[in-house]
């Protein structure tokens, strides 16, 4: 299997998460609804530091299995629980590798994790070991953004201060942007066309419930920037 050598996701990141994150509050409303329609097991793939998981245990009333390959996003995950009063099961693990005791009644992947896996076949992994730990019924939903060249041209190279001094560079030739902080921390996202994300869904044998624009369920067109999915087994 061809891996990029970039690493996508840099631990030193993990301290100024809770403020690259602060504006990034929509999704956890839709996440919600889909886990208080679920009748079984929640899991969230890289659950990070809980950002989304401890809104959806708290409106649940009931635990959340979380998985993330960074022990410092876990760390805070942990104390984040704990301050909230919410049960979290987090396990460090790469989500290439889910495996569940019990089938979920819903997987979810919030604010583009699924981009930081580098190649096709690495996200192909991650639908199949989803689609195995589903219950029949049971639902997968992600967002990812679209690719838009005029977004890209706007701020390739361009440094901004806004949340966190940060320059985005894309790598157009392997759909990659890195997002380097100014201390030099790194996340890079290989991003996705929607044809991608329908022959994964494909592949993995689930079907798609529902595309939808934005997290206010807005129906997905031309002009859209974010892909909110929600597949079914
Ligand atoms: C943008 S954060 C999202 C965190 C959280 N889901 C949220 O919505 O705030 C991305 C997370 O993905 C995790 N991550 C990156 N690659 C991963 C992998 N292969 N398996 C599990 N977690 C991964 C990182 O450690 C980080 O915590």
């Amino acid at each position: 299997m061809l891996y990029d050598r970039h690493v996508s996701w840099d631990e030193a990141l993990s301290h100024r998460y809770d403020e690259w994150a602060a504006e990034m509050t929509a999704d956890i409303p839709f996440y919600v609804g889909l886990a208080l329609e679920a009748d079984g097991p929640l899991v969230e793939l890289a659950v990070g530091n809980g950002r989304v998981a401890i809104p959806v245990a708290r409106a649940t009333g009931r635990p959340v299995i979380g998985l993330d390959s960074s022990p410092a996003m876990l760390e805070q995950a942990r104390e984040r629980a704990a301050a909230a009063g919410v049960e979290l099961e987090l396990h460090l693990a790469d989500m290439r590798e889910l495996r569940l005791d019990e089938p979920a009644a819903l997987v979810y992947c919030p604010f583009r994790a699924l981009l930081h896996l580098p190649a096709w076949a690495d996200r192909r992994l991650v639908f199949e070991r989803v689609a195995a730990s589903l219950r029949p019924g049971g639902r997968f939903a992600w967002n990812a953004f679209a690719f838009d060249h005029r977004t890209a041209t706007r701020l390739d190279g361009a440094h901004e201060v806004h949340p966190v001094p940060h320059t985005v560079r894309h790598a157009v030739g392997s759909n990659r942007i890195d997002i380097v902080l100014d201390d030099g921390a790194t996340s890079s996202l290989w991003w996705a066309t929607r044809n991608e994300w329908l022959g994964l869904v494909d592949v993995a044998g689930l079907e798609v419930e529902a595309l939808y624009g934005g997290f206010a369920r807005e129906p997905f067109g031309d002009e859209s920037r974010e892909y909110v999915f929600v597949a079914r087994r």
